[in-house]
């Protein structure tokens, strides 16, 4: 963070931080943000947050913008303009929100631990997939470099996958798992599965793509 910090400040960019997992870190690691990692940034970084991790309220459409003065102004008018701005009723529980204790996201964390450690374990079982534990969020990003090119049996005949995007749709066709190919992040090559629903679900998810993607020949 630190070093990101001082490139950009030495190149006079501005910088945008999402911090909406700030509360969601694993296995004793902090959570930095560039703000204080990098103070030669001066007031050209902006900080975005919300509600949607931390309490769970996704759906909600709460966030805010932390920055200097003239770009929240900017923002603001922006913003107001263009969807008119965050329901009354929504800020007021948002606030509610930030204003009462972490007990909440504590008691998730230690079910997303659980489960974190559930799928990371599942999915390293499967040749052809290598799957790194994450610290923070609640995603895993899976290479399954290993897994493309090869043949899976499908209801229609057997099928030879060539990209992440490929294997992703593959197996949302056929076990009904539905995860994010690379493509949507980077290279090829790679997947991202989230582990943020119930331990059940997640088993079962994993299951399935044990027994499809142990097929590979
Ligand atoms: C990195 C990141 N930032 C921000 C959000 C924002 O969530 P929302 O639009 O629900 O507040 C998400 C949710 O998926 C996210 O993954």
């Amino acid at each position: 963070m630190a070093e990101i910090g001082k490139w950009a400040a030495a190149k006079g960019l501005w910088v945008v931080t999402d911090e909406i997992y700030e509360h969601l870190t694993y296995d004793g690691v902090p959570f930095t943000s560039i703000a204080t990692a990098a103070p030669e940034l001066g007031d050209k970084v902006v900080i975005l947050n919300g509600v949607a991790k931390t309490y769970a309220m996704t759906g909600w459409r709460v966030g805010w913008m932390i920055g200097a003065a003239d770009v929240i102004k900017a923002a603001t008018n922006l913003q107001s303009h263009a969807t008119s701005n965050v329901s009354n009723i929504m800020q007021i529980a948002a606030l509610a929100a930030v204003s009462g204790p972490l007990t909440a996201v504590d008691e998730m964390k230690v079910a997303f631990d659980r489960r974190r450690k559930a799928i990371v374990a599942g999915l390293n079982t499967i040749d052809g997939v290598e799957c790194p534990t994450p610290t923070g969020a609640f995603y895993v990003y899976a290479d399954v470099r290993g897994l493309l090119g090869k043949e899976f049996p499908t209801s229609n005949g057997p099928v030879r996958p060539s990209t992440s995007a490929e294997l992703a749709s593959l197996i949302l066709d056929e076990v009904e798992v539905a995860i994010v190919p690379g493509e949507a992040f980077g290279p090829s090559g790679f997947v991202r599965l989230s582990y943020a629903l119930g331990d059940d679900d997640l088993a079962e998810g994993v299951r399935r793509l044990q027994e499809f993607l142990g097929q590979a020949k």
